[in-house]
């Protein structure tokens, strides 16, 4: 098998046997394999990357066999992966066990490498940030049981942000986790009327906080991020839990913090960092957002949930979509990576529970 034959990597590294482990207050399934380091390097060609957020672990996941057929060479898990919503830690190891019990997951394991940041539910709490007080025994949780390694530096500093760069150089894709929970200020709340978001077409909780002193990242991920930005890459996939481009709707997004997402695009700028693409998840329906306001256009290509869409959140106005729909039933996204053209071309799918397609774009990257 060539070296840059991803299932190379698959048969060598990631190939899952199931050990059943007892953590604490009960038995928790656990899957045993030997994960990718973070900031890495991989020789393996990625053609395909599968990803998906918000697997309420409480229901039934048959979305797993559809993300399995279409073959991913890697699936990133952008968080709300479970619904833990507690500071009780056994709890919360519980929930995980419940996502770790779902036989579809479970396939999905043993048929690729699974890499995941989190969100607001799975880090603890809906909506937190930096005061949620059990974020350092919830940060070690969640790495736990994706399989990070122990010597990983994921589980040496604070937060669960990592790179991983895969391919060949002219073929490299650099994924960058970020962790859009541990370090976030406060969010400032929409107090007009309900009836005068309505007649706006907004979900209307939050207004963005302009206050420069508030941030998503951090002091210490802005500085390691502006370290990765300037590592080599051909494609870029930023993963963040919540929405980059989209910022109307008054829900959770990059456009709550406007300062922090404009540092963002410049740091792209200042960096000369090519080839990037943001990933999100969060919302619960699936759509593709465009910006000119970076040093290139940029697109956000957002897909939530895995389990349950949420329609009325789906209609909320959001001047920057470019995708067909925005789609409300259990979805995925596959980005499939054109190598044979100049620029590498991208096409980003939404699919459906049973592999159906939702919409689909083509972009090409950064000149
Ligand atoms: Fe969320």
């Amino acid at each position: 098998m060539d070296s840059a034959d991803p299932r190379s990597v698959r048969g060598r590294t990631w190939r899952s046997v199931f050990a059943m482990l007892l953590v604490r207050s009960g038995l928790i399934l656990v899957l045993s394999d030997s994960p990718l380091p973070a900031e890495e390097k991989h020789p393996q060609l990625l053609r395909r990357i599968a990803f998906g957020s918000c697997a309420e672990q409480f229901k039934s996941q048959p979305i797993w066999d559809a993300v399995v057929e279409q073959r991913p060479d890697l699936f990133l898990f952008l968080g709300d992966n479970i619904y833990a919503d507690t500071e009780d830690m056994s709890v919360m190891q519980a929930k995980y066990a419940q996502l770790g019990a779902q036989p579809g997951y479970q396939k999905l394991w043993k048929s690729c490498p699974v890499l995941a940041t989190w969100d607001d539910h799975d880090y603890g709490v809906n909506d937190g940030g930096a005061w949620y007080p059990k974020k350092v025994e919830s940060q070690q949780i969640m790495l736990d049981f994706f399989q990070v390694p122990k010597d990983s530096m994921r589980r040496k500093r604070q937060g669960v942000y990592g790179t991983f760069v895969f391919g060949p150089p002219g073929k490299r894709v650099q994924v960058i986790l970020l962790d859009t929970r541990y370090f976030k200020s406060r969010h400032t709340k929409d107090t007009r009327p309900e009836d005068e978001k309505k007649k706006l077409n907004l979900v209307g909780w939050y207004v963005p906080n302009r206050d420069p002193e508030t941030t998503i990242l951090g002091a210490e991920q802005w500085k390691w991020l502006e370290a990765q930005l300037k590592e080599p890459a051909e494609v870029r996939i930023i993963a963040s839990s919540i929405q980059v481009i989209a910022d109307e709707k008054g829900m959770e997004s990059w456009g709550n913090f406007p300062h922090e997402r404009q540092r963002l695009y410049d740091l792209i700028g200042k960096t000369k960092a090519q080839g990037v693409l943001f990933l999100s998840g969060d919302v619960h329906f699936t759509e593709i957002s465009a910006s000119k306001d970076g040093p290139y256009p940029l697109y956000d290509f957002t897909s939530s949930s895995l389990s349950e869409g949420v329609p009325e959140w789906a209609s909320a106005v959001n001047r920057f979509r470019v995708s067909a729909r925005a789609y409300a039933l259990p979805t995925f996204g596959l980005v499939e990576i054109d190598w044979e053209q100049t620029r590498p071309t991208l096409t980003l799918r939404a699919h459906g529970e049973k592999g159906e397609l939702a919409f689909e774009n083509q972009v090409k990257l950064s000149p």
